[in-house]
């Protein structure tokens, strides 16, 4: 069962794969932390984020380091791996591993923003997730909060929107739909439900290859 799901930032996409995951008994990759890694690698070495070759050298030294998700997971992170990330070369360079990833013969839950569309083409199921920037927002704010980080709802919100605009603008692998991912708006959907709604594609595309 390989599963991709991919959708804009604090969208509920990476909750939502941890569960779909953990119900299928299958590895999941939040891709995003390979840029926030990539990202983190720059800002802590003092190098500038448009340094390709620094990028590209980060990409690909990444499966010796060791992910430190506290630190990746923060606002300034999130930012900085959306820059990186519209680096064609970083792109390039993490695109083997993802792959590698995801053709696991148990299956594989991915989740980021180009997984149906670039990384697994051929996933028999794939999940757009989308949500209100308001209520993204909303979420993001608190996943922050609880992690500690100061947090304004209006800068966040505006972050959101950057985000948007620099993940779906860019010209190397943008964010958007595939053509045959199913459409999942959780604005009004808390975590149980959105589940649920994911569980009902899974089991649509199970019935429709019987
Ligand atoms: O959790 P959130 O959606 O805020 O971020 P994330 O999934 O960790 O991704 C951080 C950034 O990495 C995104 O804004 C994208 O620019 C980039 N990314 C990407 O380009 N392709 C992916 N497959 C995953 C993340």
């Amino acid at each position: 069962m390989l599963i991709a799901i991919d959708g804009p930032a604090a969208s509920g996409k990476g909750t939502l794969a941890r569960r779909l995951a953990r119900h299928f008994g299958v590895p999941h990759l939040d891709t995003g932390l390979l840029y926030r890694a990539t990202a983190a690698g720059l800002i802590d070495k003092g190098y500038r984020l448009d340094d390709v070759e620094r990028a590209v050298g980060m990409a690909r030294g990444l499966a010796l380091v060791d992910f430190n998700e506290d630190h990746l997971r923060g606002r300034e992170m999130g930012e900085a791996a959306s820059v990186v990330a519209a680096i064609p070369e970083v792109r390039e360079a993490l695109i083997e591993a993802q792959r590698r990833f995801a053709s696991r013969p148990e299956g594989a839950v991915l989740d980021g923003r180009d997984i149906g569309t670039v990384i697994c083409p051929d996933a028999p199921v794939k999940i757009f997730v989308t949500a209100s920037p308001e209520t993204r927002a909303q979420r993001r704010a608190l996943e922050l909060a609880g992690r500690g980080e100061k947090v304004d709802y209006a800068a966040v919100l505006e972050d959101i929107r950057k985000r948007d605009a620099r993940d779906s603008g860019r010209a190397a692998a943008p964010l958007k739909a595939a053509d045959d991912a199913v459409m999942l708006d959780t604005t009004l959907l808390g975590i149980d439900e959105a589940f649920v709604a994911a569980l009902r594609v899974v089991a649509a595309h199970i019935a429709q290859s019987k």
